[in-house]
């Protein structure tokens, strides 16, 4: 027999569907609440809400696990390549050798941009933050390709647009770091990999014979597989709900950089170094930090700990860690904020008020550090997340408009003024 939640309320009895995932996973569909009972459900933040069905990404907070499509995020992060697990949440299967080097040719033969993108560029200040630059360039490609406004089109199409946004992703994403440099763009050389293009792009200048170190594209191509997705979280509920208005597949990863920017996302990875320098230069006591974070009256908190879902360990944090110091030694770097890192992550783990919120390292405590030893400065930080989770964003995208999901629109409980008259300002 099915089974079903009972709602008591005014009186009366109401059946309530349940909903079970493959992972067991149990939700009461209520769907139907306002419609029978005349009430709404209240969640601020979304904490206890699913808000689809999705076949993309399972995790499980309390043991720590992260599967994309089934795949761990341990065997994912140790044996594939980024474009491989890029295939995978778009497509749903691992590619075989000659679909991965179809995709692969695809994504080369796209990666430059339209010339004009450069005048867009050059409007910016150079103090721009590179996300706000990135989040601006891409909504641009709309310009470029107004045909991607439509995202009825033909699923052949469709494809067009989403192998385009991988392509172009690392040109505009060097470029707006190039900007803030102000030196001049690097184009992209299609002989190169995703990940060793983008380091060219990033770091070579026409004077300059760049040559790529292996140890940091390796690195790179980890992190970024790290990042590729994450299930329901601020940026991909904020990609699937503008493409629920039917708005185009750039727009949305738009919006999704946009959420993705804030210090509580993805621009903790920015925030965290920033704390750690801080700490540093305040003379490296870490236990007046941890005082602070646990402090009400204070609105510090420390960054790169705790996560809304994971609540015993965050499974990329620990893969993060083990990278950062593989990438140290094999760089040969010494950098005084693992210290403060290692330090500061010793006080908090052993602390009773982070112990009882559950609240331990997440993925952006270590990525910095890396991102640090690869010389990638501190406001990219963001725009390199933004860079691995863009496969998650379009596979989201691409699952919701496939399920033909409705436009995304909560309800509110009002709590405002009632009905009132208008008063004429000379009697106010
Ligand atoms: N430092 C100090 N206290 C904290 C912290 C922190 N980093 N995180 C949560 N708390 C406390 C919070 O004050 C609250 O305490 P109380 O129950 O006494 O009111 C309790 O823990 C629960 O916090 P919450 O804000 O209700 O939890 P949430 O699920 O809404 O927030 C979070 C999750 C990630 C926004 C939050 O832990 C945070 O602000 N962390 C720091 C920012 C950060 O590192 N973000 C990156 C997340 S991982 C990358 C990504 O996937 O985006």
């Amino acid at each position: 027999m099915a089974k079903k939640a009972e709602l008591h309320y005014d009186g009366k009895v109401y059946e309530l569907p349940i909903i079970e995932g493959t992972e067991n996973e149990t939700a009461i569909d209520i769907s139907k609440l306002r419609q029978d009972a005349g009430i709404i459900t209240l969640d601020r933040g979304f904490k206890n809400t699913g808000s689809t069905e999705s076949a993309i990404t399972f995790l499980d907070g309390e043991k720590g696990i992260l599967r994309y499509r089934g795949y761990s995020i341990e065997d994912l992060a140790e044996n594939a390549s980024f474009l491989e697990v890029a295939f995978l949440l778009i497509y749903g299967e691992l590619p075989n050798s000659k679909e991965l080097y179809n995709f692969q040719e695809e994504v080369s033969k796209h990666t430059l941009v339209h010339e004009d993108v450069r005048a867009i560029l050059d409007g910016f200040p150079s103090k721009s933050h590179p996300m706000g630059v990135l989040s601006s360039l891409v909504s641009s490609l709309t310009a470029f390709y107004p045909k991607s406004l439509d995202p009825n089109r033909s699923a052949e199409e469709v494809n067009g647009t989403i192998i385009r946004s991988i392509a172009k992703l690392p040109t505009l994403a060097a470029w707006s770091f190039k900007n803030r440099m102000r030196q001049p763009v690097i184009y992209p050389d299609n002989s190169l990999g995703y990940c060793e293009n983008f380091i060219r792009m990033m770091f070579s200048l026409p004077t300059v014979n760049y040559e790529v170190n292996p140890v940091i594209t390796s690195a790179l191509n980890k992190l970024l597989i790290l990042h590729a997705d994450h299930e329901q979280n601020c940026s991909a509920a904020t990609v699937r709900i503008v493409g629920s208005s039917h708005a185009s597949l750039y727009a949305s990863i738009s919006a999704g950089i946009a959420a993705l920017w804030g210090p509580l996302h993805g621009g903790a990875n920015q925030a965290v170094i920033e704390m750690f320098e801080q700490i540093k230069e305040n003379g490296g006591d870490v236990n007046k930090y941890v005082e602070k974070a646990k402090d009400k009256s204070d609105p510090f908190r420390l960054m790169g700990f705790g996560h809304r879902v994971y609540k015993n360990f965050d499974p990329r944090a620990k893969i993060i860690k083990k990278a950062a110091d593989d990438v140290l030694a094999q760089l040969g770097v010494e950098d005084p904020i693992l210290d403060i890192a290692l330090k500061l992550e010793k006080v908090a783990l052993k602390d009773q008020y982070f112990k009882d919120r559950g609240l331990y390292p997440n993925v952006d405590f270590y990525s910095g550090i890396i991102y640090r030893a690869l010389g990638i400065p501190t406001d990219m930080f963001t725009v390199m997340f933004a860079l691995g989770r863009l496969p998650g964003w379009i596979a989201q995208w691409k699952e919701m408009r496939e399920n033909h999901e409705p436009i995304g629109r909560p309800r509110q409980i009002y709590v405002g003024e009632n009905e009132r008259k208008y008063v004429s300002i000379n009697k106010r």
